[in-house]
């Protein structure tokens, strides 16, 4: 077992799944739209809001900065402070297991002038934090632990950052959107060049809440730029459910016989759905149906019904657009007939724990055929999934809501070591799951 406090949770094979469900919001979109409406003017109403651990710590944070963060009625309410607005804190701040959390406000308080200290927990303790400082402390920002480049940290930003041309070193959402953020407070125009579209909810969404962006296609890539010295006001934000969430429910239905689930109102942004391109490719029955906009961003019903699937390889370059998806995915391609070759997948190894490892590790454990070639995982299915094993899940929410898939549809029934992660994301993952028909219990020596 990972830690002394965790739960361990059993999935087992059960009756075909059916129902129509919708899964929380969108955890990227969640954070934006609190910090976002943390640096508007006025008030920002949020519907939808990810009520998850991750997303709650942003809300702490942004509380301990000086912008209250209410629920009233079913909505979030954020009372923004404006660009540059934000207090001193008294407390350090807490962003829990959350890369996310951190690295956007990185962005935001590298637009502040205060001494501001960053602590997580042991998984969000070890990742890199360097990819942003880098940028960032170019701009202005001051690191106080000088070289230090992992939490807990304490840094100190600047009223007056530098403008700059960042061209993105790997292909992250994170990094661009904290360099666009800092941008928010820079004198002039700062862009960042990424070689692959990463996700696109910073941009669409300062868009909305006011702020001079333009997008150009340049060297084979896209250029971002952000008019600084700007000022954002309080708007009404629709969070669509995360289609990351979602991948879990989808899966489960693909992996058990008879099952036919839908899912509503789902984020369907194409920088989000390389997963379900993949499913497709392997032969899922899927659609998206009822496909519309809601708050600035595409959204649809998901209707899946069990398959008999195919491997596949999946490219490098779709990586960014499915990055949370390979635990899952590569669970599900246990199921499937032949090789899965999963390529590109670095970033992996740095996400709430090395996901390459950990999952190629608990599909060994489990007896599926998986193997790590460089950053390439493959997985070899078709022969049944026997299961039977516990698999440690190293404080990582996707490696436990993976697994305890995989579980739905092997042989014996496979165990988590620590359920209780899953709340930094999906905290209604058991009881939708339930909802749908799956069957989890606690372990007999923990009850
Ligand atoms: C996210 C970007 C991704 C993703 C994470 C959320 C975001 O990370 O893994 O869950 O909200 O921008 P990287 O940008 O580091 O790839």
């Amino acid at each position: 077992m990972s830690h002394p406090s965790s739960s361990p949770l059993t999935a087992a094979r059960p009756r075909p799944l059916s129902g129509r469900v919708r899964v929380p919001g969108d955890k990227s979109i969640s954070h934006r739209a609190l910090m976002f409406g943390a640096l508007a003017t006025g008030r920002t109403r949020i519907a939808g809001l990810l009520e998850g651990e991750d997303v709650l710590n942003t809300a702490k944070a942004l509380e301990a900065l000086g912008a209250p963060v209410r629920k009233t009625g079913g909505a979030w309410e954020v009372l923004g402070r404006g660009v540059g607005g934000l207090d001193q804190p008294d407390e350090d701040l807490d962003f829990g297991n959350s890369g996310t959390g951190t690295r956007l406000m990185l962005g935001v308080l590298a637009g502040h002038d205060l001494r501001v200290r960053l602590t997580g927990d042991p998984s969000l303790s070890r990742r890199p934090m360097g990819r942003v400082l880098k940028p960032l402390v170019q701009m202005g920002l001051e690191v106080l632990d000088i070289g230090k480049e992992t939490l807990p940290l304490a840094v100190r930003g600047s009223a007056d950052l530098l403008p700059i041309e960042y061209r993105l070193p790997v292909a992250s959402a994170q990094i661009k959107s904290a360099v666009l953020i800092a941008g928010l407070h820079a004198l002039g125009e700062t862009t960042v060049v990424e070689a692959e579209a990463t996700r696109d909810h910073t941009e669409r969404m300062l868009r909305h809440f006011g702020a001079e962006i333009t997008v150009l296609e340049r060297d084979g890539g896209r250029a971002i730029t952000i008019t600084g010295d700007a000022e954002l006001e309080g708007r009404d934000v629709v969070v669509p459910g995360d289609p990351s969430s979602a991948a879990f429910l989808v899966a489960a239905a693909l992996i058990v016989p008879g099952s036919e689930v839908a899912i509503d109102g789902v984020l369907v942004n194409p920088t989000r759905t390389g997963f379900y391109t993949t499913l497709r490719e392997m032969g899922a029955d899927l659609q998206f149906r009822n496909e519309r906009e809601e708050g600035g961003e595409p959204v649809a019903d998901i209707v899946v019904r069990h398959s008999r699937l195919a491997g596949v390889r999946v490219p490098p370059e779709r990586a960014p657009s499915m990055i949370d998806e390979y635990p899952v995915l590569a669970c599900l391609a246990a199921f499937a007939e032949g090789e899965t070759r999963m390529e590109g997948l670095a970033e992996l190894k740095v996400k709430e724990s090395d996901r390459l490892a950990a999952t190629a590790t608990g599909l060994i454990r489990n007896s599926v055929a998986a193997r790590v070639e460089g950053d390439t995982l493959i997985v070899g299915g078709g022969k049944g999934v026997r299961g039977g094993a516990v698999v440690a899940t190293h404080l990582d929410h996707r490696i436990a809501m993976a697994f305890l898939t995989l579980g739905l549809g092997a042989d014996r029934p496979v165990t988590v070591d620590d359920a209780d992660t899953i709340a930094t994301s999906f905290p209604e993952f058991r009881s939708l799951m339930e909802q749908l028909g799956a069957s989890f219990t606690v372990p007999e020596e923990v009850r």
